[in-house]
C-alpha cells in the first residue's frame, strides 16, 4: 500500500491483490451509494482512497458515520483509480472501525487549514495534519542522514550528559537541577516548594551543549560528535530560540578552524541531498504550501560553494552597505540576525562562514589568534534564517586557556577536568554545533521554530 501511496515504481505489480490498511480518517465524502473515505498512516505524505459500497454490511450504519479522526481498518483490492488526485485506491470489501471519535463537531483537527497558532495550543494531536506529518517525516530523514553521514566519514557518536556541572558555553543561562521528594514536597517558609535542594550534595544544571564532554572522547577517538537534547534558560521569546532543543555537535582532532569549515560545508550539502531524495513528497508539499521555493534554494545551496568572510571585513561591508539596519555595525559588537542576513542574502547570495570574530564576544574555550583581539571562531549563514551552525577550533594551551577562565570571570574548579585534555597530549581541534530544529525550520520553511519540534519547550509552552 506504502509503494502504491508513494506511486513509486512497482506499484503497478501490485494492482489487483489484496491488501489491508490500519490508518486514521482524514476526509469522507459521500456519492450515490458509495463514500469515499481517505485513509492515512502517517507513513508517506498521501492517504490513500478507500472505496466504500453499500455492499459493505456496516455501510449504512458504520461507513457513512466516519468523520476525520476515525481509526480504521480496511481491506479490499488495490485498483487503478479512475478520480482525480491519485493513482492507485482500495476497492473496499472489509471496514472496521476501531476506534469512533468522541465528538466529530469538536474534535480540533478537521479536514481544513489550520492556523500555526492554534496548532501549537494542540500540540498533542497536531501529528495527524498533512504539515506535522510533513516536518515529523523530514526531521527523521535529517536524523537519519546525520548519522549516517558521520558513520560514513569515519566518526563515532559519543551520548554526553544531560544533567551537568560546568556551564559549557560560559553564558549563564542555565536550568537548575534539583531533588525532590514529590510525595514529600519540602516547603519554604512561606509554603511554597522548597527548590533549593541540591543534586546530591552538588550543584547541578541542563547541560547547554555536550561540547566540553565530546573534546575529552576526540582526543582519543580522532573524529566524533554528538546528537542530544541540549536546554538553555534564555527568556526569549523570538521565533528562533528554544528551552529545549536538539544539537549536533562534531568534533575533529588535529584540525584547524578552515578543516572545521570543511567539515561544515560537506555536512549541510549531505542532509539536503538526502532530504531531497528521500522525502520529495513531503519537500513538494512544503514547496506547494509553506515555502514556494523550498526545493530550488536547497537545490542552490547543494550547488553553491560556501563564501568564507572575516568579520573585520563582514563589518567593514555592512557599514559600506546602503543597507539601513536596526542594530549598530561596530567591530567589537555581536552581528544580529539582520546584519547576517544581509551578508548571506543580499551581499553574497549563498551561504557564508563567518570566522575571527572579536574574543570577548565568544565563547571561554575558542583559540586566541595570533593578533591577541580574536578567536578561532566560525558562524555558517545561511539566506533565509542567518545563522544556523556555530563552531570554532578550540583553545589547546593550557596557559592561554587558564587566562580565558579567569578573563571570563569562570570557577576554574568547575574546569579541572576540562584542563586535563590540554595537561595531556594536547592537539589543536576544532569542532562545531548544529542546532537540530534551526535545520529543520530551514528545510520545511517554517517561520517559528516552535513548529520544527514535537512538544516545543520555551517561555510560556510546557504543557504538553
Ligand atoms: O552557537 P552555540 O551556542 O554553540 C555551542 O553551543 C557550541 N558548544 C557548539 C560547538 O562548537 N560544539 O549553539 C550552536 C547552535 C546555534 O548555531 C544554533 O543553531 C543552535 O545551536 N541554538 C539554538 N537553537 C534553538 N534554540 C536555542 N535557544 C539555541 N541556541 C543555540
Ligand atoms: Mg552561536
Amino acid at each position: 500500500v506504502k509503494e502504491a501511496l508513494a506511486g513509486t515504481a512497482g506499484s503497478q505489480s501490485l494492482v489487483g491483490s489484496e491488501v489491508t490498511v490500519k490508518g486514521w480518517v482524514r476526509t469522507r465524502r459521500d456519492s450515490a451509494a458509495l463514500s469515499f473515505v481517505h485513509v492515512s498512516d502517517g507513513s508517506c505524505f498521501a492517504p490513500i482512497q478507500v472505496v466504500a459500497t453499500d455492499a459493505l454490511p456496516n455501510y449504512e450504519t458504520e461507513a457513512k458515520r466516519l468523520s476525520a479522526g476515525c481509526a480504521v481498518i480496511a481491506t479490499g483490492t488495490l485498483v487503478a483509480s479512475q478520480g482525480k488526485g491519485q493513482s492507485y485506491e482500495i476497492q473496499a470489501t472489509g471496514l472496521e472501525v476501531v476506534g469512533w471519535v468522541e465528538d466529530p463537531e469538536t474534535y480540533p483537527i478537521q479536514p481544513k487549514a489550520h492556523s500555526l497558532e492554534f496548532l501549537r495550543e494542540v500540540a498533542h494531536l497536531r501529528p495527524r495534519t498533512n504539515l506535522f506529518g510533513a516536518v515529523t517525516r523530514i526531521r527523521h530523514c535529517l536524523a537519519q542522514a546525520i548519522h549516517r553521514f558521520f558513520h560514513e566519514n569515519g566518526f563515532y557518536w559519543v551520548n554526553t550528559p544531560i544533567i551537568s556541572t560546568s556551564d559549557a558555553e560560559g553564558a549563564g543561562q542555565m536550568f537548575r537541577i534539583s531533588t525532590l521528594d514529590m510525595m514529600n514536597l519540602p516547603r519554604t517558609e512561606a509554603g511554597g516548594i522548597d527548590f533549593s535542594k541540591d543534586f546530591f550534595g552538588k550543584e547541578a544544571f541542563l547541560t547547554v551543549s555536550g561540547q566540553l564532554n565530546v573534546e575529552g572522547y576526540c582526543l582519543a577517538l580522532s573524529k566524533v560528535y554528538t546528537f542530544g537534547p541540549t536546554f538553555r534558560a534564555e527568556n526569549s521569546h523570538t521565533t528562533r530560540h528554544l528551552a529545549e532543543f536538539w544539537m549536533i555537535e562534531p568534533e575533529i582532532a588535529f584540525a584547524d578552524l578552515a578543516a572545521d569549515a570543511a567539515l561544515a560545508e560537506q555536512f549541510l550539502k549531505y542532509l539536503f541531498r538526502a532530504v531531497l531524495s528521500e522525502r520529495a513528497d513531503d519537500m513538494a508539499f512544503i514547496a506547494e504550501r509553506v515555502q514556494k521555493d523550498a526545493i530550488t534554494r536547497m537545490e542552490a545551496f547543494v550547488n553553491a560553494p560556501f563564501e568564507r568572510i572575516e568579520y573585520t571585513e563582514a563589518v567593514r561591508l555592512l557599514q559600506a552597505s546602503k543597507q539601513k539596519f536596526d542594530f549598530p555595525v561596530e567591530w567589537g559588537l555581536d552581528l544580529q540576525t539582520e546584519h547576517e542576513r544581509w551578508l548571506t542574502e543580499t551581499h553574497v547570495g549563498r551561504p557564508v562562514v563567518v570566522t575571527n570574530y572579536p574574543e570577548h564576544i565568544k565563547s571561554f574555550y575558542m583559540r586566541l589568534n595570533d593578533d591577541g583581539r580574536t578567536v578561532a571562531a566560525m558562524d555558517v549563514l545561511a539566506p533565509g534564517i542567518g545563522e544556523i551552525i556555530g563552531g570554532s577550533q578550540r583553545e589547546e594551551r593550557l596557559d592561554v586557556l587558564d587566562a580565558r577562565i579567569a578573563k571570563f570571570g569562570l570557577d576554574p574548579a568547575h574546569y579541572q577536568w576540562y584542563r586535563d585534555f590540554r595537561r595531556y597530549g594536547t592537539v589543536p581541534h576544532a569542532g562545531f554545533g548544529l542546532g537540530f530544529e534551526r535545520l529543520v525550520v530551514y528545510v520545511c520553511g517554517l517561520s517559528n521554530i516552535r513548529d520544527a519540534i514535537p512538544f516545543p519547550r520555551a517561555p510560556g509552552s510546557a504543557e504538553f
